[in-house]
């Protein structure tokens, strides 16, 4: 396997960050992870998916590995469904694309989500009223210290929003090969989520079935979010914050529009992206970078910026939230590497 230096990572994080790998390599197989982890010795370890959810600052100190692992197989069948096999480098939506061809149902409202297979896991990818973890059977990861493998079965990955045990207690420790996930052979639809019932009556869907979902959810992505291949983005920037009951039954008295969906134990979600729209930031542009039109959750490269310049911006907007609505936004996105000046 080759490991080049001072290697240019612009077209590998879906931000379209210029940044530079001190080392960088791509691993095809476990084998080839092992190779470079008795490699690195005491250098540092960042390991790439599909880049669609980091914002990288100018150097990355250390070894960038891609994990390339590729393959889809069947594990297991029975009446009601299958086990299917997809190893980390499988880019996400063709993943879904071939289950769906396949008739596999469970994946379908978690089309268009951009990123790699191996990544889903870590924070647990959510869409349209489906996640990760409701597919999800169990994973291999490899320990970067051990270098064991291990498997993981869903109880293990302390599964939250956006969040498992690999962003948490784990983080670091380990690389995810495979991931296994439990898919059906009658589908359950899950259409619920607003916007997914509307579409597929625009669409005028008479019968329901998990291409149609599908088609759905990729118009109303392709409505709102934008294309990282024409404007560079990460999906969804900060998390929805979670609120309690109190604080948000205080701030429907002053923005009686407020939208929030209830959680366990007293809480409330407030859609972070009505909060940033409500505190006048949709469509604004700072220099090279902004907030996009269709959604607020969503910042955007116009094509110059630097990660330094796009972590500004969503700083600025975090302490407007917090002032406006006493809401500590938290980002979705890690951030990675050094600024220049630093
Ligand atoms: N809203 C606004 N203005 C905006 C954006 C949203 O007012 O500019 C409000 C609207 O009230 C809307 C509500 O927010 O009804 C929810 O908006 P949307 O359905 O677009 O979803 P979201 O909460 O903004 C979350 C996920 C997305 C996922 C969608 C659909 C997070 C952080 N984001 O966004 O995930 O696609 O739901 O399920 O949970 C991602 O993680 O990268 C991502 C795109």
């Amino acid at each position: 396997m080759e490991i080049y230096t001072e290697y240019s990572l612009k077209t590998y994080n879906t931000f379209g960050i210029p940044a530079v790998a001190e080392f960088f390599a791509q691993a095809n197989s476990i084998d080839e992870i092992k190779e470079l982890l008795s490699w690195k010795k005491n250098k540092n370890l960042f390991v790439l998916g599909g880049g669609s959810n980091i914002l990288l600052m100018d150097k990355v100190p250390g070894i960038t590995l891609q994990i390339s692992l590729k393959g889809i197989e069947i594990i297991q069948e029975d009446n009601e469904g299958w086990l299917v096999k997809a190893y980390a480098g499988e880019n996400w939506h063709q993943f879904v694309m071939h289950c769906i061809d396949k008739g596999y149902a469970g994946l379908e409202n978690l089309s268009l989500i951009p990123g790699n297979v191996g990544a889903s896991p870590m924070q647990n990818i959510g869409a349209y009223g489906v996640e990760l973890k409701d597919v999800f059977h169990s994973l291999e990861a490899l320990n970067v210290h051990t270098l064991e493998s291990r498997v993981f079965l869903a109880h293990e990955c302390e599964f939250d929003y956006r969040s498992s045990i690999f962003k948490t207690h784990e983080k670091g420790n380990y690389i995810i090969t495979s991931v296994n996930f439990k898919l059906l052979k009658n589908p359950v639809f899950h259409t619920s989520y607003g916007a997914i019932e509307q579409e597929l009556e625009a669409m005028g869907i008479k019968e329901l079935s998990i291409r149609a979902i599908s088609d759905a959810v990729i118009r109303i992505r392709q409505s709102k979010l934008p294309d990282p291949a024409q404007l560079g983005n990460a999906g969804s920037f900060f998390k929805n914050p979670i609120i309690s009951v109190q604080h948000f039954n205080k701030l429907k008295e002053k923005y009686t529009s407020i939208p929030g969906y209830p959680q366990p134990n007293n809480q409330i979600k407030v859609p972070a992206g009505w909060l940033i729209e409500q505190a006048g930031w949709k469509g604004k542009r700072l220099g090279n970078c902004g907030v996009h039109v269709n959604q607020a959750l969503v910042l955007v490269n116009y094509g110059n910026a630097s990660g330094m310049e796009i972590l500004k911006l969503s700083e600025e907007i975090i302490q407007d939230i917090s002032s406006k609505f006493n809401i500590l936004l938290e980002r979705e996105v890690n951030v990675v590497g050094e600024a220049k000046s630093s």
